[in-house]
């Protein structure tokens, strides 16, 4: 059985996390397999991905098992083996979405910022027992919050270590939405997603991730070299059509 699930719902991939009896705790081999679901045309062509967990918990975070022996080349390898997955996550073109149930913890916070939206239920337990283990969260997630809820707030979950629950988590800005069925909410946002203009989706998803970094004026250039990108484009042209049609 893969410890990574790959189902296709018409334009949406859902990629589960399939390591029940460990909470999925993110293994370097659930890792590896969340790669090699990246390389699948299954999430290759989709229009929105969303990723979720099996059983009670999206994910109790990294393996701590797999900690005790990292030393500072292993820490190297491991990036370049395994741990650089959040990032190439992070990096999909098209809209990732996260259903949560149960616990989102440490690696898997870190998973869940990595996507774009990020969906829970009632039973949603958010937070990063990382520094309470000797370590940092590190893959992305220190810089994926302060930019979501401000140093603050990241100090406050990071330092401090509490936990949140979902009504919490969504007060902070964690979580996009409640909803009585994660999966299924996701599921519907990810459809709306797959029914926009893709190139449009993308470019701008894309712009978003990027303004942050940029100065105004580099900004206001990502933007005009999208939209030259997509002013001429087949969807641009139709809905154009369409409108003046009326
Ligand atoms: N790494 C490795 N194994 C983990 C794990 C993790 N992060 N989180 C849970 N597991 C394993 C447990 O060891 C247990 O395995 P076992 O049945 O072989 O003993 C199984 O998953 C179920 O977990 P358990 O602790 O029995 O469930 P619980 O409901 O009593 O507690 C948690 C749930 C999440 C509170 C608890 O598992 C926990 O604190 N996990 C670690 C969370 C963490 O610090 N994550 C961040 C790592 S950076």
């Amino acid at each position: 059985m893969s410890l990574v699930e790959i189902a296709r719902e018409g334009d949406v991939c859902v990629l589960t996390l399939n390591r029940e009896e460990k909470l999925n705790a993110l293994s370097g081999e659930v890792e590896r397999e969340l790669g090699r679901a990246l390389d699948d045309d299954a999430v290759r062509t989709s229009a929105c991905v969303v990723l979720t967990g099996a059983g009670r918990a999206f994910s109790a975070g990294a393996d701590i098992t797999e900690f005790r022996d990292r030393t500072p080349d292993a820490v190297l390898a491991y990036y370049r083996d395994t741990g650089g997955v959040y990032e190439r996550v992070a990096g999909l073109s098209q809209p990732t979405i996260t259903a949560v149930h149960g616990y989102c913890l440490g690696g898997g916070l870190e998973l869940a910022l990595a996507t774009d939206f990020r969906i829970t239920d009632e039973t949603g337990v958010f937070g990063f027992p990382e520094v309470s283990l000797g370590i940092v969260p590190s893959s992305g997630g220190t810089h994926r919050l302060v930019r979501l809820v401000g140093p603050g707030r990241a100090k406050q979950l990071m330092l401090l270590g509490g936990r949140l629950d979902a009504n919490a988590a969504l007060a902070a800005g964690l979580v996009n939405e409640i909803a009585a069925d994660a999966r299924g909410r996701a599921l519907e946002l990810a459809e709306s997603l797959a029914e926009l203009p893709q190139l449009a989706v993308s470019l701008t998803k894309q712009a978003i991730d990027l303004m942050p970094d940029a100065s105004r004026e580099a900004g206001i250039m990502i933007e005009r070299l999208a939209y030259g990108m997509l002013a001429q484009s087949d969807d641009a042209k139709r809905l154009a059509d369409e409108w003046s049609k009326g």
